[in-house]
C-alpha cells in the first residue's frame, strides 16, 4: 500500500520550504534578539483604514463579494494606476482584486506556465517566485544578476536565457532583497526588446510607493507592452496591510477573463470588509503612506552609512525595505554569517541564499524596524565583525 507521502506529487516533493523559516524557529527561547528578519513594515495599518474596515463589520458587509472584488474598489485602482504611473486598466474586466500580491503572483503564473514551458526568474528575489513556477510543472529558469551592475537587468542578460520555450519572465523593481530599482531610461531596452518576442511579463510592483529619490516607473507604462504584462501589486507594503492579505493583478482583459477562474475556483473572494477599508487607504491615506516612507528614508541612510562605516560594502538601495551587503570579505557564507550573528550577537538577518543561489555571499536586513533597534543592531554588527579579523 502507498504511504501518505507518496501522494504528493514530485513538483511539489522538490521544491523546499522557505529558506527564511529556519531563521524564524532558530529564534524560539531566544532573548533580546533585534529582527531586521521580517520583510513587513513595522507600522500599525493607518486608523483610518481600520476603521473603515470595523464600520464595514459594523454594516455586516460580511458577505461573498464578486469574484473579481467589488466594483468600487476596482474603480479606485484604476483612478489610482491611472493617476501615479499614466496605466489604463478598466475596472470592469481588467482587475482582479486578490488575497495579497501572493495570490496575484500565483495565479498569474498559473494562468499561463506549465509543463514545458520556461518561466525566466531574475535572480536574487523573493522567495515565492521559483516555487510557483515549480508547482505548474514549468521551469523556473534562473538569471543570475549582479551587484556590478546594481542588480539591474540588461537585454544581454536576457538574451541569454531565452529559448523557444520561454514562455515569461518574471520582473520586480523595487526589488526585494537588493533594494534596487530601474529607472524608465533602463528599463525602456528591455521593453523593446520584449515587445519584438512573445513573452509574457510578470511585473511584480508591491514596493511601487516605496523609492527613495526618484519616482517609480511602471513596466506596464511602455506603451509596446501594455498588453504582455500581467501588473502585480498590493497594499500590504504602502499601506503597511501586510495581515489584511489584500492584494490586486491587472492585465489584458483576455487573460484576466481566463484568471479570474482560478480565482474563482480557489479563493472565490478577497475578504469583504478588508476591500471595503482597502477603499478608504487609496481615497484618504496619501499622507500615512508619505509619512511613512519619509521614515524609511531616514532608516535607509542610517543603515547604509552604519554599515559602510564598519566597513560592510554595500550597495546603496534604492526602493523597498532592504539592504543586501556583500560579507564575502569575512570569509563565511552567508548562512555561516548570519547563523553566528544570531548566536554569538542576537541579531537576526537573512542569508542572501534564502532568496537563491545568487544570493551566496550576501545578507539581506530590513530597514523597516525602529531606528533606535537599527543602531542597536549596527553596534552588534561592529561587535561581530571584530571577531572576525
Ligand atoms: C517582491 C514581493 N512580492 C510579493 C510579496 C507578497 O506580498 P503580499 O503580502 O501582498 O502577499 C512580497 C512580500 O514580501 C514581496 O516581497
Amino acid at each position: 500500500m502507498k504511504k501518505p507521502k507518496d501522494f504528493i506529487r514530485s513538483e511539489v516533493e522538490k521544491t523546499p520550504p522557505s529558506g527564511i523559516r529556519k531563521y524564524f524557529d532558530m529564534l524560539h527561547g531566544m532573548d533580546d534578539v533585534i529582527s531586521l528578519g521580517v520583510g513587513e513594515p513595522d507600522f500599525t495599518t493607518p486608523w483610518q483604514i481600520r476603521e473603515s474596515a470595523i464600520h464595514a463589520l459594523e454594516k455586516g458587509r460580511t458577505h461573498y463579494t464578486s469574484n473579481n472584488g467589488i466594483l468600487q474598489l476596482r474603480e479606485a485602482l484604476s483612478l489610482m494606476l491611472h493617476q501615479k504611473y499614466n496605466l489604463n486598466y478598466d475596472p470592469k474586466d481588467q482587475i482582479i482584486i486578490t488575497v495579497g500580491a501572493s495570490e496575484a503572483i500565483d495565479i498569474a503564473i498559473r494562468s499561463i506556465a506549465g509543463c514545458g514551458d520556461e518561466v525566466i526568474i531574475p535572480q536574487p528575489c523573493f522567495v515565492a517566485y521559483k516555487g510557483c513556477v515549480n508547482f505548474t510543472g514549468a521551469k523556473a529558469v534562473p538569471l543570475q544578476l549582479s551587484e556590478d551592475n546594481c542588480f539591474k537587468l540588461t537585454v544581454d542578460q536576457l538574451e541569454k536565457c531565452i529559448t523557444d520555450k520561454t514562455k515569461a519572465i518574471i520582473l520586480a523593481y523595487p526589488n526585494n532583497p537588493t533594494g534596487a530599482v530601474m529607472t524608465k531610461e533602463e528599463l525602456a531596452p528591455i521593453a523593446d526588446y520584449l515587445s519584438k518576442k512573445d513573452i509574457m511579463v510578470i511585473s511584480d510592483e508591491i514596493y511601487a510607493e516605496l523609492t527613495y529619490g526618484m519616482k517609480h516607473t511602471s513596466f506596464a507604462e511602455f506603451e509596446n507592452m501594455h498588453d504582455k504584462v500581467i501588473y502585480v501589486n498590493g497594499f500590504s507594503k504602502a499601506y503597511s496591510m501586510t495581515g489584511w492579505r489584500l492584494g490586486y493583478v491587472c492585465a489584458h482583459r483576455d487573460i484576466i477573463s481566463q484568471m479570474i477562474k482560478i480565482h474563482q475556483y480557489a479563493i472565490m473572494c478577497a475578504p469583504s470588509f478588508v476591500q471595503y477599508a482597502a477603499i478608504d487607504a487609496l481615497k484618504q491615506c496619501d499622507g500615512d503612506v508619505i509619512n511613512m516612507r519619509n521614515e524609511y528614508d531616514a532608516r535607509r541612510r542610517y543603515i547604509y552609512n552604519g554599515l559602510k562605516n564598519i566597513g560592510i560594502d554595500c550597495f546603496e538601495p534604492k526602493g523597498a525595505f532592504y539592504v543586501f551587503p556583500n560579507i564575502r570579505k569575512t570569509g563565511l557564507t552567508s548562512e555561516q554569517f548570519c547563523d553566528r550573528l544570531l548566536m554569538e550577537h542576537k541579531v537576526l538577518v537573512v542569508p542572501g541564499t534564502a532568496f537563491s543561489d545568487a544570493g551566496e555571499g550576501f545578507f539581506r536586513a530590513t530597514y523597516a524596524s525602529s531606528l533606535e533597534n537599527i543602531k542597536e543592531a549596527l553596534k552588534r554588527i561592529e561587535r561581530f565583525m571584530k571577531t572576525l579579523k
